[in-house]
């Protein structure tokens, strides 16, 4: 559980998995049809995948994550309430990166001997986001809070993704994680009065980490033509952009907009560049992208904040299970109505030689 009362040293809150609380938006965890990734020919990308492997070997940050003298204080004279934004935010982003590390981890163990180059660069990604968590998790303590990462993945839910759509929302949390860390880093950079913090300094070579992931996620969509043409791709490039993008926003806005204010950012701002921005982007990987230059689809993600504050007190209260669901309903319902009318917007095609 997350803690409410930070700022005493002696209240060490555990989060452990079993008593933790859960959201729509928490991070899931995944799982796939490894003997179908085990089976993938890429032999008409071998070299794009050889150059990847040895991108991923060169190991640039490797002596990065480290935690120096900048940290050894304590952070107690931080804001109680900073402190809590805090621990929301390295909670959320540790079981993140923690999720990531665990499903390369799998698809590393059961490809190694049926496609050993695609099963390299996965255990190297593995090794990438281990360290990530790690970091984070490191930094808990600074704020009373632990994380017990072992006992988290044994009793959390798997869900179940077929390959290409593993690839599909990797491809994306991977691409967004590198434009989230990137432009914290670049407003840090042009304001440092806001770096209350020392892991904010670690975030520029961090998230080369996430570029280079999403990079070969990229590769993994491409090398497998069927993934990325007909109606279908652009069915599902339409669901991801939208199930990604909309949980960040509200993720953002309604749960974590007072750590960006902690640090002098403008959530709304932060949120709008940094969904821009992997929007773009994703015109390289997928047949088609969301038009974030519409009103319309600010305004609608805007009518959802509401309810899915109401949802997210709900969660919190400590009404039983069934009264919770219950009183959830309407506003799941709003949220549903905006998402399917977003899921209807006209889209924007790739330009065509990006992608392929
Ligand atoms: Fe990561
Ligand atoms: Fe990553």
């Amino acid at each position: 559980m997350v803690a409410t009362q930070p700022n005493s040293s002696s209240a060490t809150p555990s989060v452990n998995g079993t008593g933790r609380r859960e959201t729509i938006l928490t991070p899931r965890f995944y799982t796939t049809d490894f003997d179908a990734m085990a089976t993938m020919d890429i032999t008409a990308h071998q070299a794009d995948y050889e150059a990847m492997l040895q991108e991923f070997k060169a190991d640039y940050n490797r002596k990065h994550f480290v935690r120096d003298d900048e940290f050894r204080q304590s952070w107690d004279h931080l804001d109680p309430e900073i402190q809590e934004s805090f621990r929301v935010f390295l909670e959320g982003s540790c079981t993140s990166e923690f999720s990531g590390f665990l499903l390369y981890k799998e698809i590393a163990v059961r490809l190694k001997e049926r496609n050993p180059l695609v099963a390299e660069i996965f255990s190297l990604m593995s090794r990438d986001e281990a360290r990530h968590a790690g970091f984070l998790n490191k930094a808990m303590p600074d704020f009373h809070l632990q994380l017990d990462l072992s006992t988290l993945s044994k009793t959390k839910k798997y869900v179940y993704f077929e390959p290409k759509f593993i690839f599909y929302a990797t491809y994306l949390s991977e691409k967004i994680g590198y434009w989230r860390y990137i432009k914290i880093h670049q407003h840090l950079a042009a304001h440092p009065e806001h770096r209350i913090y020392p892991l904010f300094k670690f975030f520029e070579s961090w998230c080369q980490d996430e570029n280079r992931h999403g990079d070969f996620c990229n590769l993994l969509l491409r090398s497998q033509p069927k993934n990325i043409e007909g109606w279908q791709a652009n069915f599902w490039s339409r669901f991801f952009l939208l199930s990604v993008f909309a949980t960040m926003y509200l993720n953002d806005i309604c749960i974590r907009s007072s750590f960006y204010e902690a640090i002098g950012m403008d959530t709304r701002q932060y949120v709008e560049v940094v969904l821009k921005e992997t929007n773009r982007e994703s015109a390289k990987a997928f047949p088609l992208v969301l038009d974030l230059d519409n009103p319309e689809f600010w305004e609608r993600l805007r009518c959802c904040e509401e309810p899915m504050t109401r949802i997210a007190a709900l969660q919190q209260s400590e009404l039983p299970q069934w009264q919770k669901a219950l009183r959830k309903l309407p506003s799941q319902a709003a949220i549903a109505g905006h998402f399917l009318r977003l899921f209807l917007m006209k889209a924007v095609p790739a330009p065509k030689g990006v992608a392929h």
